[in-house]
């Protein structure tokens, strides 16, 4: 084979052979493939496409280039990816709710890039709480606790690593084989028996259209089977920030809220229907929303939170300012668009503008009403807190015309759009 033979394949509109994408793929990831080559091979597949059995040989190339975890841990396994959003933190509520409830949660998490948290960024704004574990430290906690949330060890799928950086830069992310095979490459080789996804649609996600979502769904589930996982996908609405809290240590307190038996009700209404999912996929029969209520979820964090060097019980951080938007009129909150919102909390500190910036773990933004909240004119709509007060005009920038203030309620629009298995 040769890099320009591949890439000319998939230029003029041929499928890829099984042993051509073995090749490039293995020689990319040496380095034996250029950047510039794979650069016209994520743009030919961006243009062209891959058809499923494609995606599905690309995803395995991609697990093979590293190592592939074995968890004999003694309970069925099961993990969740979500595509990402804004508020979404119901990693950490699902995480240990799930193990409360028998099974085994591996999670391999990210940080948070541009205006979608990262779930190891919340975390670390516990005092004393420690990421990276090695491939030992997990197997153990996972026997002794059922549930890690920690960051990816880096053998995981090198070759997504290297490709993900190429396509960021080469304007190649948005093609759905490439989306798919990433996130499941890295799914398959963290070695989990199951596997339930949460697939945004909306302002704030990375697929605006339910189309596109459902296509990429479609494309993520199949790659699952393929590969022998029990897996399906939620389909969720991502419009609206989910629950009150986007932030840091704001969405730990949120998610501590919920696991103690409180919290809003979308991240338990979707918390439990997730952990249902996963169970069911494990083969494991129970009742989350039970457990949730009986403060076992609650116990089985601590636990978790402790045995990664966290203190469950230390004070959180906050930020030191605060700035407060009001309502402009009398009425129904009628819009609180996801992305509007995620950006402010991002230009508050929340988030990073590049991959080596630090974040600030007590910057982010409360909600203080949701659509189809009444409110009167002067009434306090979102709290805004950082460290950087400089950083406010410009999230109050970001949050202009992110809200609306209308006479009569918005239809209500559900949470959960589909399942797909
Ligand atoms: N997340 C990933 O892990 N990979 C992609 O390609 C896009 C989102």
């Amino acid at each position: 084979h040769t890099a320009v033979d591949v890439i000319r394949a998939k230029r003029d509109g041929d499928r890829l052979t099984d042993a051509q994408i073995d090749w490039v793929v293995d020689a990319y990831t040496r380095g034996v493939v250029a950047d510039e080559q794979m650069s016209a091979l994520a743009m030919a597949i961006f243009l062209n496409g891959m058809d499923s059995a494609e995606t599905a040989r690309w995803t395995h190339a991609m697990i093979n280039s590293g190592e592939k975890l074995t968890l004999d841990v003694g309970r069925p396994t099961v993990d969740k990816h979500s595509t990402g959003g804004v508020g979404d933190k119901i990693t950490l509520p699902l995480a240990p709710l799930v193990a409360a409830c028998g099974a085994a949660v591996p999670q391999l998490s990210g940080r948070g890039l541009g205006h979608t948290g990262g779930t190891l960024d919340k975390l670390e704004a516990i005092p004393g709480w420690r990421a990276q574990l090695s491939v030992d430290e997990v197997v153990a906690q996972l026997r002794s606790v059922g549930a890690v949330i920690c960051a990816a060890t880096s053998g995981l799928a090198p070759a997504d690593k290297k490709l993900y950086a190429l396509r960021d830069v080469t304007g190649t992310v948005e093609a759905i084989p490439l989306i798919a095979s990433s996130i499941m490459s890295k799914k398959i080789a963290e070695g989990a028996e199951a596997l339930v996804l949460d697939v945004k649609v909306g302002s704030g996600a990375f697929m605006k259209s339910l189309d596109q979502a459902r296509a990429l769904a479609t494309a993520l589930v199949s790659i699952g089977v393929d590969h022998g996982l029990r897996v399906s996908a939620l389909l969720t609405d991502m419009s609206v920030p989910l629950g009150r809290a986007v932030g840091n240590a704001v969405e730990v307190a949120e998610s501590i809220e919920v696991l103690r038996g409180g919290g809003p009700s979308d991240v338990v209404d979707l918390t439990v229907a997730l952990a249902e999912e996963m169970l069911s996929r494990a083969g494991i029969s129970a009742s989350p929303r039970e457990v949730l209520a009986s403060g076992e979820a609650y116990e089985t964090w601590a636990r978790m939170i402790r045995a990664q060097g966290g203190d469950p019980d230390a004070p959180l951080p906050l930020a030191r300012h605060e700035h407060v938007v009001t309502a402009p009129a009398d009425g129904y909150l009628t819009k609180l668009d996801a992305y509007a919102v995620g950006v402010a909390a991002w230009r508050l500190g929340a988030g990073r503008a590049r991959k080596e910036d630090p974040v600030q773990p007590g910057a982010g933004i409360l909600c203080l009403a949701k659509p189809g909240d009444r409110l009167a004119e002067g009434q306090p709509l979102l709290l805004l807190r950082t460290d950087t007060p400089d950083a406010i005009p410009a999230a109050l920038d970001s949050l202009s015309g992110g809200y609306d203030i209308g006479p009569a309620a918005p239809a209500a629009t559900p949470l959960i759009i589909d399942t797909i298995r």
